[in-house]
């Protein structure tokens, strides 16, 4: 038997994952973390402006409460909004006793940033890599804690709960379901381990690779929405896609993120022409809220057939932004862009899923025993639009807050005893057939990109839906002829996703903060959550 036993797992080593799994070590449980590539393969990583949270003086919760539901567009849960900002200084503590350096001012005071939909300056960073400097405190902890184990290339690939378990249908009645275990792929060894745990965690991250362009790296592929959908879990809010608007513009389908705090500290956007174009698009002009400024990027890019805007930072000095923003000095110089002096050319990208698992503030579900946090949870935080520098924010309070749901869950949770099933592996490799894998990877991107970007019509929507349909069934069919490996099961979750985005987009018939639909451009006067949840009887 190949079982593996833990208290909880832990599908993913972002912020959110390492975060929950170091508290809930804490409490004395067995935790295993999977990751499907290397630990610090993550979203966190990439993290570049911070983490939004009041520290000062001149701040207080009421200013980034409103903030946060103004960018929501209506759609914030504001219990969950008004909880999650006032926790966040509890948890930064947490951070800097963990050893992060948040960048300080000569006077010792955090040198806080801003970014667009913040009335005040409140976020914290570590020049431009928070990322990296958050996720190398946490796997840091990690590391010295005998509770935890790291297993690096091992993907998770299904949820076991005891319907699956019982021959019932999975999703049928999941209030009374309960997890059991989890199915992963050894990446290495090339096979299907069985995990026992009455808790997982979803931690997976965002779904950017549904799209042609992104700022996500290769592992946000929507893993962990697809398997709880499965399981029969709801997902919420999936039709409101962040696409950032500031990415560096290059000839090849990767696109490095230019931080909006760069627009902090007084970036300008212009069009070809060299005018500053968004005061005529928003008050706020070049710090409103990223809908809108992707939106006049896209207009403004429409009008003149350029492929790109340019951003414009070169009232600062050179030795000033090399030490502000190293990053992204360097990754420009490279291209031979020198930002002090030269603007920098610039297009949205495909950036953050504000929907995903609909969780309660402790990081519930509906299945008894399954948890979600960070990006791949829709907590009710974000709304139709996140306020920038929200998620890693949202992603520490919550796994806390799960964390210690977890801890009553267990006192009462029913365990299994060696008794799962092992996976059955239906069919062999056909590497001529592998082509079907990469070919219909592209087709899904280019799909979701040219027809549920940032500008949608009902028949965009319809086109999109009927080729997501086809790929389906061509994946679903060689999913069960031929033995499971990463590329299979990232195109199978990114199929459901892109599925779920349409559900959500088609339901939302009105235009609102992240979902502009040129068939209703107005907002309706009553409004909730577009909400999916898979039939029992559903094939696939
Ligand atoms: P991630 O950090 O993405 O981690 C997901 C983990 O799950 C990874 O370890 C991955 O390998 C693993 N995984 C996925 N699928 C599987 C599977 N099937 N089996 C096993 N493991 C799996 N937000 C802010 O608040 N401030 C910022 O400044 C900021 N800047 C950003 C800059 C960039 C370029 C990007 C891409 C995002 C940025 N964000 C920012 C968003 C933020 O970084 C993410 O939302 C957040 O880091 C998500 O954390 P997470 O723990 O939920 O997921
Ligand atoms: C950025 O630095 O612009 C990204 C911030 C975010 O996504 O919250």
């Amino acid at each position: 038997m190949n079982s593996r036993k833990f208290d909880v797992l832990v599908v993913g080593s972002g912020i959110a994952g390492l975060s929950f799994a170091l508290t809930v070590a804490n409490q004395g449980h067995r935790v295993a973390i999977l990751t499907k590539k290397n630990s610090a393969d993550s979203n966190t990583n990439y993290a570049q402006g911070g983490i939004a949270c009041v520290t000062s003086e001149e701040d207080d919760f009421e200013s980034h409460v409103h903030d946060t539901l103004e960018a929501g567009d209506g759609l914030c849960d504001e219990k969950v909004v008004r909880e999650i900002v006032s926790e966040g200084p509890v948890r930064i503590r947490e951070l800097v006793d963990f050893g992060l350096r948040f960048s300080q001012l000569d006077s010792g005071e955090y040198d806080l940033g801003r970014e667009g939909g913040h009335s005040r300056r409140r976020i914290l960073h570590v020049k431009d890599m928070t990322g990296k400097a958050i996720e190398e405190a946490l796997l840091g902890q990690v590391a010295r804690s005998p509770r935890i184990a790291m297993l690096e290339h091992t993907f998770g690939i299904d949820i076991i709960t005891r319907n699956k378990l019982a021959g019932r249908p999975q999703g049928e009645d999941p209030e009374n379901d309960a997890v059991v275990g989890l199915y992963a792929l050894d990446v290495h060894a090339n096979k299907v381990v069985v995990f026992e745990a009455p808790v997982i965690l979803i931690a997976t991250g965002g779904i950017g690779q549904v799209y042609l362009y992104t700022t996500n790296p290769d592992i946000a592929t929507g893993d962990g929405v697809a398997m709880a959908y499965r399981a029969g879990v709801p997902v919420a809010n999936m039709e409101f896609i962040q696409f950032h608007p500031t990415t560096l513009f290059s000839h090849d389908e990767k696109r490095f993120l230019i931080s909006e705090a760069i627009r902090g500290e007084g970036a300008i956007l212009r069009n070809m022409e060299g005018r500053a174009f968004m005061p005529e698009y928003h008050p706020q002009a070049d710090l409103a809220p990223r809908d809108v400024v992707a939106r006049a990027i896209d207009a403004e890019m429409k009008k003149t057939g350029a492929p790109y805007v340019w951003l414009d930072i070169t009232h600062h000095d050179e030795a000033y932004l090399k030490e502000r923003f190293p990053n992204i000095n360097a990754t420009c110089l490279k291209q031979g862009i020198n930002i002090g002096e030269d603007r920098i050319p610039v297009v949205p990208a495909a950036h953050y899923n504000c929907g995903g698992i609909e969780t309660s503030l402790n990081a519930e579900t509906l299945l008894p025993g399954l948890y979600a946090c960070g990006e791949a949870a829709c907590t009710g935080l974000h709304g139709a639009n996140r306020l920038a520098s929200n998620s890693l924010l949202e992603a520490l309070v919550l796994s806390h807050r799960g964390a210690e749901a977890v801890a009553a869950y267990l006192k009462g949770a029913r365990r299994e005893n060696g008794t799962l099933p092992e996976w059955i592996d239906y069919g062999g490799n056909n590497e001529d057939e592998r082509v079907v894998i990469s070919h219909n990877w592209d087709e899904l991107r280019r799909a979701m990109w040219d027809y549920v970007g940032i500008v949608r019509s009902t028949r965009r929507l319809e086109r999109a839906r009927a080729r997501i349909r086809n790929l389906a069934q061509e994946i679903h069919d060689y999913y069960w002829n031929f033995s499971v490996d990463s590329g299979l099961l990232e195109l199978r979750n990114l199929i459901v996703v892109a599925e779920l985005i349409v559900e959500c987009a088609a339901q939302r018939t009105e235009s609102r903060g992240l979902h502009y639909t040129i068939d209703h451009p107005e907002k309706r006067a009553f409004f909730e959550p577009s909400r999916v949840r898979r039939r029992p009887d559903q094939v696939g």
